[in-house]
């Protein structure tokens, strides 16, 4: 899928941003102080891209990086699906001509995407009954979702997330216009899911507004509602008459199985009837894998969270660890404290996120019993 990005350069002691997508090259700004822009303040820097910054800089051998949530092998390596690399070549004798998409993207990739996420059968996309437009990613589908709910949902202009969600929902949905509000999601005493304070806050939202839900593998806290949960949270969601906005980043990285880790996007369309849903490929399966490989995937981070809890015990631990393998998708949430992360990063070398959030991928054989041993070491 294109992807755009915007860079800063320095010509001529003047700095510019440029937005660099397929052909084109947009000057978007100088910072010389008679530019209209000169007073535009800078961004806060990107949490997760620091830890990473940090740990680069970090010379110490045992050092581990648990902050992004992309896939890596049990090397510790990036890890190309061969199924992508199979596409790569398709797509390239194919000679395509790289002629414009229609506005709304590539009809047929659009029409898979939807299968995939609602199933072949969908009585809905065999009516043609849903619309679907191609965005940059997952962020962009999310972007274009909330500018599109702020212009033209006709309820409030309000989107209720979960406490916490994943920090980038705040700022894109508030960017659009719409107010951001919350329900709590997270139980710190239990590392799990607060249902009972879920329904409650979610009963309590006023009719005609949007939830934003994660459809599986929560970003951050890897805690889902099981499917018993999340009939009971469709049917208040329908009787409040709330507005589901889903997003799916992680289709097949929780359970490994697509069709299962749709259960609730499918449930919802089914008994709820109506909801926006924003898809992203860029983890789960590199756009065009094969369910083998996210199984495979899927698998690996499984097993390191076994291994994790059992090397905590061997380490004499007798905290309770079951939050370890009881989360599922690419993140464990580990209840550490800001304390706790500070002296994980500064004493061992392993980093991550101040809320105590581990990207489960960056997790090896290798580095699982260091990593065990550090946590051990800053929480007895
Ligand atoms: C919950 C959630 N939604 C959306 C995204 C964005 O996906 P993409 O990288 O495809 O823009 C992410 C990425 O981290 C995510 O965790």
């Amino acid at each position: 899928m294109a992807r755009s990005s915007i860079c800063a350069f320095k010509l001529a002691d003047k700095f510019f941003k440029v937005n660099v997508d397929k052909n084109l090259a947009f000057y978007l700004t100088s910072r010389h102080s008679s530019s209209w822009f000169a007073d535009v303040p800078m961004g806060p820097p990107d949490a997760i891209l620091g830890v990473t910054e940090a740990f680069k800089k970090d010379t110490n051998v045992n050092k581990i990086n648990l902050g992004v949530g992309a896939y890596r092998d049990d090397q510790g390596k990036p890890y190309v699906l061969p199924s992508v690399k199979q596409a790569d070549e398709i797509v390239l004798n194919k000679n395509l001509d790289k002629e414009y998409a229609p506005i709304i993207g590539a009809p047929d990739f659009g029409k898979l995407a939807a299968q995939l996420a609602y199933g072949e059968d969908c009585p809905q996309l065999k009516d043609n009954l849903i619309s679907i437009v191609q965005g940059i990613s997952g962020t962009g589908s999310l972007r274009v979702g909330a500018a599109f709910l702020k212009n033209f949902f006709p309820g409030e202009k309000v989107i209720y997330v979960p406490t916490p969600t994943w920090g980038n929902h705040i700022p894109i949905c508030k960017h659009t216009g719409l107010e951001v509000k919350y329900y709590r999601y997270y139980d710190p005493t239990t590392c799990g899911f607060d249902f009972k304070g879920a329904l409650e806050d979610i009963n309590n939202i006023p009719s005609n507004s949007i939830i934003l839900l994660h459809a599986c593998a929560h970003n951050p806290t890897g805690v889902d509602p099981k499917p018993e949960q999340w009939k009971e949270l469709a049917a208040v969601v329908k009787q409040k008459k709330l507005y589901p906005f889903f997003d799916m980043a992680y289709q097949g990285f929780a359970s490994g199985n697509t069709t299962q880790d749709a259960f609730a996007v499918r449930y919802f369309l089914k008994e709820v009837g109506q909801l926006c849903l924003a898809q992203s490929f860029a983890k789960n399966m590199g756009l065009y894998g094969m369910l083998t490989e996210v199984k495979g995937m899927a698998d690996r981070i499984i097993s390191m969270r076994q291994s994790l809890k059992d090397n905590l015990q061997k380490e004499g631990s007798n905290k309770p660890w079951n939050h370890i393998t009881d989360q599922i998708g690419m993140f464990c949430y580990t209840g550490l404290n800001a304390t706790q992360v500070e002296k994980l990063i500064k004493e061992h070398s392993v980093y991550l996120t101040k809320d105590g959030r581990i990207s489960m991928a960056g997790v090896t054989s290798k580095n699982v019993g260091y990593l065990a041993k550090a946590i051990h070491a800053v929480t007895k």
